[in-house]
């Protein structure tokens, strides 16, 4: 969480460090800043809210003939989103400033050492503490002031510095929050927290990993190991987005052209992936053998929020075709539990980003106590790919709505193909019975494609009657248990309704409680083998009179017997129903949001990468 952007180069700095600032947004909006050098001098411009609030101030800066700066987009850890909280920091001459990403857990202490010392501080925050570190250190060399500084540092940090007295340089440290750099021979060298802020001027970038430094110039960057102080050779990967597709393309927001370029994510992700004559899937970017495969008697799935619910999908794959345990964890609970890992078990972190913090410490302890380790992500070169042992990339392209929804009909998709190979791989699935499958998940991505605009017009409507309630119920068993959990997940974070998900045979055993003529409850009913329960379950609904909206098969006349509010979707594999299910939960989240006037692409409160614990 946070965005970072820092530039050095021919252009004017001030527009790269805006337009790299509103393509990181989705990482914060509470608050942000920017400053740059002219005539020797730091200017810095502060805004609470949104990066449009900053933008309205600084009408002078965006003509201003600097060419570094650094700016941030805030999401509030420690101090309140105002102004005066909002990074640039600076020490306290006015000289040197820090931005910051991640949580300095000893800043209490630092922040007590350094006011004892004559340090005035100016904001709550933690990272304010970096700056004044960093002057405690500064004699005349930047860079040996860091590196001293981050000794006293614990806690996550992607930092950007600039002090006037090294006009030309900007020096950036990562550990343990994402942070790459730039690097183009026309336009100079860029710093950023995520990819999408560097895509409109170059493709080339650099990763860096936990504990190193970079000093950049307009035509240069070092990169240097604070464990060993050498310099490090980086390799400069090329990125395959554009930046058109971080656009919205003319859409009302991120999150609806997110929807509806989830056809193509699913034959991305699939493309290339499965041979439909034979039926044979191939993962080699998985690197790990099928001796190796075959040896594995157990997998956990860790993840959090939307991927955590796609493993729950792939748990119920996975057991069924590929015949081995799964256990499905919450990372952030798995990572503090006692886990019985050996070198039988596989561990697959599943994540959009690939820097959720949690997800990543969770694969870290995996890993160390003997896993292998898979990841299934949409970031190139993100760090849980770089420390996977290897990594099936779902092909979404850059999701920027803070909702997901195209990562995770990718994920689906992905782990589809890997329940598959994994059949293949322990014998459980013929080549035949794979054929058909993969046949299937190929066309489901036709299916939603028709269905999408039919789907989004019938809940448009539908809505009107349900767009100002209090509460919210989403219940589906099976395969589509998970998808109820996804749908109530959706809503509460862009309506703020709340909501929640529940296994239909769940709710007597406790939730039927709340059921009312008031409360409503959208139930997903396919025809599939759990459909005749299902469908008893919506019958103790309905006769506790709650406002019933069924998802179910084309041609169930029965569904329009028990409510007016039916959405048909065509007859698909059950295998692949989730998939399909997916689409009306998501967009009556999206209609009802954007009927409450709610800002769907920036929930309140929340961040797309959440890279804190
Ligand atoms: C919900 C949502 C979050 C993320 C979660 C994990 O719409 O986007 O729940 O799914 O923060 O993020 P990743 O997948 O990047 O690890």
């Amino acid at each position: 969480m946070c965005g970072i952007v820092g530039y050095c180069g021919p252009k004017r700095v001030v527009p790269v460090v805006l337009e790299g600032l509103r393509r990181l947004e989705y990482r914060g909006y509470d608050s942000a800043g920017i400053v740059y050098l002219e005539d020797g001098k730091l200017i810095k411009h502060r805004s609470e809210g949104k990066l449009a609030r900053l933008e309205d101030i600084i009408d002078e800066a965006i003509i201003a003939d600097s060419h570094i700066g650094l700016g941030h987009t805030r999401w509030a850890t420690h101090g309140a989103p105002t102004t005066e909280n909002a990074h640039p920091h600076s020490d306290c001459t006015g000289e040197l400033v820090v931005i910051h990403n991640g949580i300095i857990e000893n800043y209490h202490s630092l922040r007590e050492e350094l006011k004892a010392k004559g340090h005035v501080f100016t904001s709550e925050t933690d990272t304010e503490v970096l700056a004044h570190l960093i002057e405690d250190n500064l004699t005349n060399d930047l860079v040996k002031a860091v590196k001293k500084a981050i000794k006293f540092l614990e806690g996550s940090f992607a930092i950007g510095v600039l002090w006037a007295g090294m006009p030309d340089t900007l020096v950036a440290v990562r550990n343990q929050s994402p942070l790459v750099l730039g690097v183009s021979e026309e336009d100079g060298t860029f710093l950023a927290s995520d990819i999408p802020a560097l895509l409109p001027y170059t493709k080339q970038v650099v990763f860096l990993d936990d504990m190193e430094l970079a000093i950049l110039t307009a035509d240069s960057y070092q990169v240097f190991s604070l464990e060993t102080d050498q310099p490090v050779v980086k390799e400069v990967k090329t990125i395959e987005w554009n930046a058109a597709m971080a656009e919205k393309a003319g859409y009302k927001h991120f999150m609806l052209k997110e929807i509806f370029e989830q056809p193509q994510a699913i034959t991305n992700t699939i493309s290339g992936r499965i041979n439909l004559e034979s039926g044979e899937v191939s993962l080699p970017e998985i690197n790990i053998n099928g001796e190796d495969l075959k040896e594995i008697d157990r997998i956990f799935l860790v993840a959090c929020g939307t991927s955590w619910h796609a493993a729950l999908v792939a748990k119920y794959w996975i057991e069924k075709f590929a015949n081995i345990p799964v256990e499905v964890d919450i990372a952030s609970e798995f990572r503090y539990r006692h886990l019985l890992i050996n070198e039988r078990v596989l561990t697959v972190s599943i994540s959009q980003s690939g820097e959720t913090a949690d997800t990543l410490a969770g694969i870290r302890i995996a890993k160390e106590l003997g896993s292998k380790i898979i990841t299934i992500c949409n970031v190139v070169g993100s760090t849980m790919t770089r420390e996977a042992d290897g990594t099936i990339y779902t092909h979404a392209g850059p999701e920027i709505g803070v909702a997901s929804t195209k990562a995770f009909i990718s994920q689906l998709a992905a782990l589809f193909l890997f329940t598959l190979y994994l059949g293949q791989q322990k014998k459980t699935i013929d080549l035949e019975v794979s054929r058909t499958l993969g046949k299937e998940l190929i066309d489901i991505a036709g299916v939603v494609e028709s269905e999408l605009p039919r789907i989004k017009s019938e809940i448009e409507q539908l809505i009107t009657t349900y767009y100002d309630s209090r509460d919210f119920l989403f219940v589906g068993r099976g395969l589509n248990f998970p998808i109820a959990l996804e749908g109530a997940l959706k809503l509460k974070e862009i309506s703020y309704i709340h909501a929640e998900g529940y296994a239909s045979g769940e709710l007597k055993h406790g939730p039927i409680a709340l059921i009312d003529k008031d409360m409503p409850i959208l139930a997903l009913v396919p025809q599939d083998e759990v459909y005749q329960k299902s469908i008893s379950n919506v019958e103790e609904i309905k006769a506790r009179q709650g406002r019933i909206i069924l998802i179910g098969t084309e041609g169930d006349d029965h569904l329009k017997n028990i409510t007016d509010d039916v959405i048909y979707l065509p007859k698909v594999a059950e295998a692949v129903n989730p998939i399909l299910y997916t689409i009306p939960a998501q967009l009556l989240s999206y209609e009802i949001a954007t009927k409450r006037g709610c800002d769907v692409d920036q929930p309140r409160n929340l961040a797309k990468s959440v890279t804190v614990e």
